[in-house]
């Protein structure tokens, strides 16, 4: 898989991005959000290969540095839906490259037949919304206190709410039909 965009190259994982995915995977071990904490360089090798190998996470290559600044995650779920993720490298937060990508690689999904694309993220993570806002897709639900990837001292779940934003192929004839008024 390869898409081209004005600045970026979003293609599959190769074994020589391992430095570059490490770079960027070190931030996530304290970061806030799409938190990695057991991520060190050690484990990246293993990584990079599991990644390489992988049709759901693809990575963002910067052109003008030929430099892996992050992932993509297209993952596959039920209904022929998919799931969109992004992390990309603090150092290039900011440049409007996480919304390129993700336009770049909703366009082609859709484009592949995809019927819909969803994402989810906790609404304190104003870039991650902002960045689906920017390119199309809707919020459709916000679900209060439904995850927990932490626990507090006393080792209780610290629950966070999400919204989940989504896009509907605008190929597909998406016209919801209402079962109660069908003959059948
Ligand atoms: C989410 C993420 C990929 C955004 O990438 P990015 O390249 O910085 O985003 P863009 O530059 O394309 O910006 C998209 C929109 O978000 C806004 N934005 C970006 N960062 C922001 C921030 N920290 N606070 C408020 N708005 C922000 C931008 O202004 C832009 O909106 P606008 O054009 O309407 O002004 C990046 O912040 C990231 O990697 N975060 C850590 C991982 C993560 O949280 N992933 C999502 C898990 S759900």
């Amino acid at each position: 898989m390869k898409i081209e965009t004005t600045d970026l190259i979003i293609r599959n994982f190769e074994l020589e991005d391992e430095k570059d995915l490490c770079e960027y995977m070190l931030q996530r071990v304290h970061a806030q959000f799409e938190r990695y904490p057991d991520f060190t360089c050690q484990k990246s090798h293993e990584e990079i290969v599991s990644r390489a190998q992988s049709d759901e996470f693809f990575a963002i290559e910067l052109k003008k540095e030929h430099k892996v600044i992050g992932n993509i995650y297209l993952g596959k779920r039920n209904f022929n839906s998919r799931e969109l993720g992004y992390v990309l490298n603090e150092n290039y937060h900011k440049k409007g490259y996480g919304s390129e990508a993700s336009k770049a690689m909703v366009a082609f999904a859709f484009a592949q037949g995809v019927h819909r694309i969803y994402a989810e993220c906790a609404p304190q993570n104003i870039a991650s919304w902002k960045l689906m806002e920017k390119i199309g897709l809707e919020r459709e639900a916000f679900f209060k206190k439904n995850v927990s990837f932490r626990s507090d001292e006393e080792n209780n779940p610290i629950y966070w709410d999400t919204y989940v934003y989504a896009a509907l192929n605008p190929n597909e004839n998406t016209e919801i039909i209402d079962p109660r008024l069908s003959d059948g």
